[in-house]
């Protein structure tokens, strides 16, 4: 059987080859996690949530190697690989604590001989489909959430980014999971779609990927009413108002736009600036952009890594000339931004831009930052909510009611105001609309790996 090629996208060499898990191996393994939930979800919440404490403590003693292998297959500069570590863990940390947290109630029922008692159980088995673009986060974001709650968990890394899966899972065993509680197969993300949404002892699909394969997650869901969760596209604006604190919209920008290299659901896509201030933030965006050091992220210094792969690079220039064929100006040429080869491309600031670039209404997932003028708060706001997709939006504005109409009227589950990063495991992230549906992170992350039952009881 062939094996799977795990690249560096700094240098296009290969970094290791892994086994894929036949499909009569990931059938086998779903089995075990079955007969392992049987267990799980009899341990008690405190034991769950001290498995989940020691599989962080040693994340934390992990958090150097853990970066480097994020940094080798996904291309992240090594300091931001750390931050992600340190983001991935935040959520072992918070749901081994929300474990001790999942309540019941009971209700005034309807007569005196009788009372009403809700609990909460886990849905079952899991089966996890993770991006590359954060190897590590949206592994934890998904099992910790699932252990905590009793479920058994099997996770699909993406094959791009497979190694830093395989140590978290490593260290949850070291923690003392069982190891069919939580365990990862090699697998392309058809073959685990298809088995994981077709096999009965599946009970939840979560995903985290692009609309149109989260479209077919559901709709193959469908056929046995399985219970998802869908984090899907993005197409972020972010919108800087006449009040703004310039310099602060530029730093939101940067820190929006340019995390992991532009590639992340939730990174700024579209950038609306008020025309009053639109010389001023462009002049200032294009200087800060200009000096963000591109590179190997094993490399110290480095702020921008390669993209994934050629392919991504193929697509981003396509919004780059598409954009300048539409009268849109850039801040460096073609020439430059292509000048280091491979699969890096040096950040770009495109102004004078307009609704009919695709980088305005499509996901570049790339270091683009399109700016666009406008006049008016009620068109801008419009603009900004005209697509299908609903994850993240961002704006800056130093005016509390102009903040609180944005937080009112923007169609968007996760707002940044003046804030370029809003991500916390303890909030609950997730889009409207197309962007998906089920929340992870915060109280509610919890929730869509358990099943409320009520017990009606007549004296
Ligand atoms: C994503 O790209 O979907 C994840 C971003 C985040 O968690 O901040």
């Amino acid at each position: 059987m062939t094996k799977l090629e795990v690249f560096n996208p700094a240098t296009n060499e290969v970094i290791e080859r892994l086994d894929y898990t036949s499909n009569e191996d990931i059938q086998a393994q779903i089995e075990r996690a079955h007969k392992a939930f049987q267990q799980w979800k009899k341990i008690d919440a405190h034991e769950r949530s001290a498995k989940l404490m020691k599989w962080a403590e040693l994340i934390d003693e992990h958090q150097d190697e853990l970066a480097r292998l994020i940094t080798l297959e996904g291309g992240k500069p090594l300091a931001e690989a750390k931050g992600e570590v340190t983001y991935a863990n935040s959520y072992v940390k918070w749901y081994a604590e929300e474990a001790k947290r999942v309540y019941g109630r009971t209700i005034p029922a309807n007569a005196p001989s009788k009372k009403i008692i809700i609990d909460k159980f886990p849905v079952g088995v899991v089966g996890a489909i993770t991006p590359w673009n954060f190897p590590a986060a949206m592994i934890t974001r998904k099992m910790a959430p699932a252990l905590a709650a009793g479920c058994t968990i099997i996770c699909k890394p993406a094959v791009k980014t497979p190694l830093t899966t395989i140590k978290l899972v490593e260290l949850a065993h070291e923690a003392g999971f069982p190891k069919d509680a939580i365990s990862y197969i090699i697998a392309s993300g058809k073959d685990a779609g298809d088995l994981f949404t077709e096999h009965e002892l599946i009970s939840k699909v979560t995903f985290t990927g692009s609309t149109a394969v989260g479209k077919t997650l559901i709709e193959q869901s469908a056929q046995q009413v399985k219970n998802v969760t869908m984090e899907l596209g993005g197409l972020a604006p972010l919108i800087v108002h006449k009040d703004a604190d310039i310099d602060a919209a530029v730093d939101g920008t940067i820190a929006s736009k340019f995390r992991n290299a532009g590639q992340t659901c939730i990174c700024a896509n579209r950038i609306y600036v008020h025309q009053d201030i639109a010389e001023a933030y462009t002049e200032k965006l294009i200087e800060k952009v200009h000096a963000l050091t591109v590179g190997n992220g094993l490399e110290s210094d480095v702020k921008v890594g390669p993209l994934i792969d050629e392919q991504a690079v193929k697509k981003v220039l396509t919004h780059i000339t598409d954009a300048q064929e539409k009268g849109g100006e850039l801040s460096r040429s073609i020439e430059e931004i292509q000048s280091l080869g491979g699969n890096f491309l040096k950040p770009v600031v495109i102004s004078n831009a307009n609704l009919d670039m695709k980088a305005m209404h499509e996901e570049t997932f790339g270091p683009v930052a399109p700016v666009m003028t406008y006049e008016d708060l009620d068109e801008v706001i419009r603009i900004a909510n005209d697509t299908e997709f609903g994850l993240a939006s961002y704006f800056f504005t130093n005016d509390y009611r102009t903040g609180l109409k944005f937080f009112n009227e923007l169609e968007y589950g996760v707002i940044g105001w003046n804030d370029g990063g809003p991500s916390a495991a303890h909030a609950p992230f997730g889009g409207l609309k197309e962007s998906g549906y089920g929340r992870e992170g915060g109280i509610e992350g919890i929730e869509p790996y358990l099943e409320t039952k009520y017990l009606s009881i007549q004296e």
